[in-house]
């Protein structure tokens, strides 16, 4: 059946042609608390490092969902909205660009940014080409020394990015992406010869992982894609989407950043920071007790944490301030949970007092580190 008959009919997946589900909501949740905490970062900065800013959303969609709820184009001028001012006080370039290649989609696209184009401070380009036409149109706009760089992939199944393409957006500098991947497509068929070509996990590795923890093990191949000794930091979030499983994987060469992706998925999984849905079979009811114990029930991930990194700290293998921040969000975990350890040790006198500090100034050139000196 040709595309647009199906459409007609309601058989594709296509998610612009119903109101956007529970799943697609959380995806664009996380992309929307992401651009909120990475705005002000370059917009707000007191020192201006990058004048050039670039957004560019290459599966954009047509705007919006068949209630008129935004899509990426219009959450990114959303979130924009506020720094108008700021843009033209400082002068600074701010380039929006949006890919769809479905020529209907990219029309309504068009029409409804309509005069939205001339009232923003930016400049607003749309495209409508295939994924790697228009990202290697761009490509080269990515690289300028005086650019930061925000870079959505939303695709559809698992193709579009693959070894070669992560690599590649991997090299380039001061650049965070957000890409969208049908991990449990590689659940279900991970020797296919169509699934092998873009992702090459071993059989048995899959088959040991249960399902809703796919999106974890696919996060670990694009992992082993990063170079050695390269600082680089990657995390997932899962998502639930009708039967499927989901998830974005975030990507950047700035600790800032996995710190603000790192808040922006606690904001939508406020107990682990990694699905929208249990993923680690807590069973936690807010604010029910354990019976027997008296005590609240916490989530497996949190006690984890924070028992690691007691233990870290007491046998030394955490002996810095860096280290423990480091640590934290490698674990994916908020940097309140590793201040309140190392408060409570401070308190029973399992470490010396000190004002240690857990942000990323201290991964900063010539940073002051703390030792943490155990009792
Ligand atoms: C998951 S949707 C993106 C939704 C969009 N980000 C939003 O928030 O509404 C994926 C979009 O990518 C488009 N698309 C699929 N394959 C593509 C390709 N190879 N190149 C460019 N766009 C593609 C689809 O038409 C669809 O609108």
């Amino acid at each position: 059946m040709v595309r647009e008959a199906k459409k007609k009919k309601g058989l594709t997946r296509d998610l612009h042609i119903r109101p956007f589900d529970d799943g697609t909501i959380a995806k664009l949740d996380l992309f929307r608390f992401y651009i909120r905490e990475w705005l002000p970062v370059f917009i707000s900065a007191r020192t201006i490092y990058w004048n050039t800013i670039n957004i560019y959303d290459f599966f954009a969609g047509p705007g919006k969902d068949k209630n008129g709820v935004s899509g990426t184009p219009f959450i990114i001028l959303e979130e924009l909205e506020p720094y108008c001012d700021i843009i033209i006080s400082k002068g600074l370039k701010v380039n929006l660009y949006f890919n769809e290649y479905d020529r209907e989609k990219c029309a309504l696209l068009i029409e409804s940014l309509g005069e939205k184009t001339n009232l923003f401070p930016v400049l607003i380009e749309t495209d409508s080409l295939d994924f790697v036409e228009s990202f290697n149109k761009k490509y080269n706009s990515l690289l300028g020394k005086d650019n930061a760089n925000l870079l959505f992939f939303d695709q559809t199944g698992i193709k579009q990015i693959n070894p070669e393409r992560f690599k590649q957006v991997v090299s380039i500098k001061r650049t965070d992406f957000l890409f969208f991947i049908s991990s449990s497509t590689i659940k279900r068929f991970p020797d296919h010869p169509a699934i092998a070509k873009y992702i090459k996990l071993s059989t048995k590795e899959v088959e040991n992982t249960p399902y809703h923890k796919i999106h974890n093990l696919v996060l670990e191949y694009y992992k082993s894609l990063i170079p050695p000794n390269k600082e680089y930091y990657l995390a997932p979030f899962s998502i639930k989407k009708n039967a499927g499983l989901y998830g974005i994987i975030f990507g950047s060469n700035n600790v800032l950043g996995i710190e603000k992706f790192l808040n922006s998925a606690w904001k939508i999984d406020p107990d682990r920071g990694t699905a929208n849905f249990d993923i680690d079979n807590d069973n936690i009811i807010p604010g029910q007790g354990n019976l027997f114990t008296g005590t609240i029930e916490r989530p497996k991930k949190v006690e984890l944490f924070e028992s690691n990194l007691k233990r870290f700290i007491k046998n030394k293998t955490l002996s810095t301030d860096k280290s423990v921040y480091l640590f934290t969000l490698n674990s994916g975990m908020k940097i309140p949970f590793a201040r309140s350890v190392i408060n409570k040790m401070i308190k029973r006198n399992e470490i010396a007092s000190d004002t240690f500090n857990l942000s990323n100034k201290v991964c900063k050139k010539n940073a002051i580190i703390k030792t943490i000196n155990v009792k």
